[in-house]
C-alpha cells in the first residue's frame, strides 16, 4: 500500500506526457541509491514463485544500469541483499546468493564495454565464496574503467558497517595511529565502505514501502528520497527518469535558508 508521503510526492511527480518528459542535464546527481524492493510481491500478483520476481528484477538491475551510465550519474548503488534477509527461507537465499554470480557471467563484457566500475559495499564473510569471487572479479576487471560506480550493496546493513568502522577506528586509536581529538565527520567516513564516494543525492525506494530498512543511515543524512509504487521488476529507465525530473525540482537547504 503506498503511504500518505509516497502519496504526497506522487502529486508532485510530473502529469507530462510521455514525451515531455525533460531532465536538467546540469542537475544529473553525482549518486543515486536504490532500494530495490517488491521483488516478492511482483511474483505472487502473477502467481508465481517469489524468486520469478528476484530473476525478473535482474533485467530491471541491466535496464536502469545502462540508462544511469548514459545519464552521466557518477555512482548508483544498489541494495541487493541486507544483512536481515538471512532470515529468510534457505531456498530463497540460496537462489538470491547465486544471482550476483550470473549477472556478473552474463554481463560483464557489456558492463566494461560501457566503462562502468563493479564494487561492492557490505560484509563479504557470511556470503559464500562463489558469490565474493564472481563479485571481486567483476571488481579487478573493471578497476581502470572510468564510467559509473556501480555499487552492489551485498549482505550490507548500516548498523553493522557503522559498527565495523567503529572497531577499525577504536583500534587505530590503540595502537596510535589516530588522535582520539582529530576524530572528525571526514575521518569517520574513512572506515566505512563508501569510504571515497560521495554521498548520495538520491535515495530510491521501490515497491510503496516507505522506510530504509537499515541502508545508508550514515550516507543518507541530506539525500533527497523518492518513493515509487512500481515494483521493482518493473521498474525502467523511464521510471529512472521520473525519479530524477522529482529530484530536480526539490529545493536542497541543507539546513540553510
Ligand atoms: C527485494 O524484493 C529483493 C530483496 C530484498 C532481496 P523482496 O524480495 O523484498 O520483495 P517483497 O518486498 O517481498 O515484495
Ligand atoms: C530491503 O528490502 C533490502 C533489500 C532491498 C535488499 P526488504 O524487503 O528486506 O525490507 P523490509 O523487510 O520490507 O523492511
Ligand atoms: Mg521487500
Amino acid at each position: 500500500m503506498l503511504g500518505k508521503i509516497a502519496k504526497w510526492m506522487q502529486s508532485k511527480e510530473l502529469t507530462a506526457g510521455k514525451d515531455e518528459l525533460e531532465l536538467d542535464p546540469n542537475l544529473i546527481p553525482e549518486h543515486v541509491a536504490i532500494i530495490m524492493d517488491g521483488n516478492g510481491r511482483w511474483a505472487k500478483k502473477r502467481g508465481l514463485p517469489r524468486v520469478a520476481g528476484h530473476r525478473a528484477g535482474m533485467k530491471a538491475v541491466k535496464e536502469v544500469t545502462r540508462a544511469a551510465n548514459d545519464l552521466g550519474i557518477k555512482v548508483l548503488t544498489l541494495y541487493a541483499f541486507s544483512t536481515e534477509n538471512w532470515k529468510r527461507p534457505k531456498d530463497e537465499v540460496d537462489y538470491l546468493m547465486k544471482l550476483p554470480q550470473e549477472y556478473i557471467l552474463t554481463e560483464l563484457d557489456e558492463l566494461i564495454e560501457q566503462n562502468v566500475q563493479v564494487r561492492m559495499l557490505g560484509n563479504p564473510e557470511q556470503l559464500p565464496s562463489f558469490t565474493v569471487e564472481a563479485v571481486l572479479e567483476a571488481k579487478e576487471r573493471t578497476k581502470l574503467n572510468t564510467g559509473l560506480i556501480l555499487n552492489f550493496a551485498l549482505n550490507y546493513g548500516s548498523r553493522d558497517e557503522i559498527v565495523q568502522a567503529i572497531q577499525q577506528l577504536a583500534g587505530d586509536v590503540k595502537c596510535g595511529q589516530v588522535d582520539i581529538e582529530e576524530i572528525s565527520e571526514e575521518i569517520f567516513n574513512r572506515y566505512l565502505y563508501t569510504n571515497g564516494l560521495p554521498d548520495p543525492d538520491l535515495l530510491i525506494r521501490t515497491s510503496g514501502e516507505v522506510r530504509l530498512s537499515n541502508f545508508m543511515l550514515w550516507q543518507l543524512a541530506y539525500a533527497e528520497m523518492y518513493f515509487s509504487e512500481v515494483y521493482w521488476p518493473d521498474f525502467s529507465k523511464r521510471e529512472l527518469w521520473k525519479a530524477i525530473y522529482n529530484y530536480q525540482h526539490r529545493n536542497r537547504r541543507y539546513g540553510a535558508v
